[in-house]
């Protein structure tokens, strides 16, 4: 019951049924919080908190008890267990304890998703800018359907956590999602490797292989990189995509598959078919829908929860304690534009991580392009600055686009007043 309850509140549940099996999941798995019995078979909850804490010290445990064990479960808050409550469990307060266990950004976030996602659409996506909204509402329109997805987006934006997203929203979730990197293999490994090969089709093949199409039955299949693809293979495709069936590379037989495609590319698909390298019949199959991951430069926003979401994946996983990310370092952070997107930040903080001394995350931490950065003149801007005047014009309208024209929080950053900040743009408009 506590299970489903916690659902409808948006969070993610997995049940354990004694103290053994929640010490073998916590070590396997990183979770939010843990919420638990104090009396249990095989291990009961004291020996278990001892297990879980010592693996894993910053996961907020909460406890629940009847009055009559409270002494032992104000013993384990000594311990370091987050929270207790008494049974007949109030469940506003156990929505209150669970909400103040996890860090406060995660509380936000989920609170300020729309109701509908908040029970049913689980990604790993994070982001509460504008721009992550929308497509965040977009997957959840789209993952029960069973809609060719095209996600388009450039390089380390998250287009593969986009497509795992879509999968894991869908009916095919049960299935296997099965991932191609099309542009990793030579065309004639490519092709054995989609459709397998009957023994004997070609040197080295001792033995029939079937193909990811073939695995992915039932499930959803990720094309990643499509255009990179060759005519020939865009042909072949095609034709899967059209009829639902292919043949092994070297075979007659047909083979029928019930397979969901998701493509990725950082290309522009229309562009390459109108300079003739990508297939228009093809492209109309799969861009039934297009979803685009923005660059993370548009959706600076996003930026500090990223951090804070990375710098604690690599705390826990180089066993590192790490405070906090001082006030420069998180400027830095933020005024960097971000090329590699969200994969140049991750490896931006974990690098960091792995080379931080004390338990505070600096600027000396960061790659040296993230911490010069600033120093240099704005990069969009091909000439310098005439003046005073126009160097801050540019400041302000860059930060506007920083905050995509959110008055209150550029102002903010700026450290002027709304007011003021106002009357800036009255005067650049008037010019
Ligand atoms: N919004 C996000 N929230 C959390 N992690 C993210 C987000 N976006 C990307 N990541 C992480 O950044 C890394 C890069 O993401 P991903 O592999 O999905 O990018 P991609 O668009 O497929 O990149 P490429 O074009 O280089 O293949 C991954 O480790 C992913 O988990
Ligand atoms: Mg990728």
């Amino acid at each position: 019951m506590l299970s489903s309850m916690l659902k409808e509140w948006g969070w993610r549940c997995i049940e354990a049924d004694d103290g053994t099996t929640a010490v073998a999941a916590v070590e396997k798995h990183n979770y939010d919080a843990v919420l638990m019995d104090i009396r249990m078979v095989k291990m009961d909850g004291r020996e278990a908190f001892h297990k879980i804490h010592a693996m894993r010290p910053a996961l907020p445990v909460i406890l629940m008890t009847a009055y009559s064990s409270v002494d032992d479960a104000v013993i384990m808050i000594r311990e370091g267990a987050h929270d207790y409550l008494t049974k007949p469990l109030d469940f506003d307060r156990l929505r209150l304890a669970l909400e103040r266990a996890v860090d406060h950004r995660q509380v936000t976030e989920k609170k300020q998703q729309p109701r509908e996602q908040q029970t049913t659409l689980q990604t790993g996506i994070i982001g509460e800018s504008p721009k992550m909204q929308e497509l965040l509402e977009m997957i959840s329109y789209v993952a029960p359907t069973e809609a060719t997805v095209l996600v388009y987006g450039e390089s380390g934006t998250g287009k593969e956590l986009v497509a795992e997203a879509l999968h894991s929203n869908s009916e095919r979730k049960g299935g296997p999602f099965i991932k191609v990197n099309c542009a990793a293999l030579a065309e004639s490994l490519l092709e054995s490797e989609l459709f397998g090969h009957e023994k004997g089709a070609f040197t080295g093949a001792d033995r029939e292989r079937d193909g990811k199409f073939v695995q992915a039955d039932g499930g959803t299949l990720f094309l990643d990189e499509i255009g990179e693809t060759s005519q020939a293979m865009q042909v072949k495709l095609l034709r899967v995509l059209q009829e639902h069936e292919l043949q092994r590379v070297g075979g007659e037989k047909t083979i029928q598959v019930d397979v969901r495609i998701i493509a990725a590319t950082n290309r522009n698909l229309e562009d390459e078919v109108k300079t003739g390298n990508f297939r228009e019949d093809l492209y109309y199959r799969l861009n039934v829908v297009m979803l685009e991951v923005p660059p993370l430069r548009t959706r600076a926003g996003d930026i500090p929860l990223l951090v804070n979401h990375f710098v604690r994946k690599f705390a826990e996983k180089n066993r590192r304690s790490v405070q906090s990310v001082i006030p420069e370092c998180m400027e830095a952070l933020n005024s960097y534009p971000w090329p590699g997107n969200v994969r140049e930040l991750e490896n931006a903080i974990e690098r960091g991580i792995i080379l931080m001394r004390g338990d505070q995350l600096t600027q000396k931490s960061l790659p040296l392009s993230v911490q010069n950065y600033k120093r240099q003149s704005a990069p969009e801007a091909d000439t310098e600055p005439a003046s005073l005047y126009e160097a801050e014009k540019r400041l302000v309208i860059e930060t506007l686009a920083k905050t995509e024209g959110n008055k209150s929080e550029a102002a903010r950053r700026l450290g002027i007043t709304r007011k003021t900040l106002q009357n800036k743009l009255n005067k650049y408009d008037e010019e």
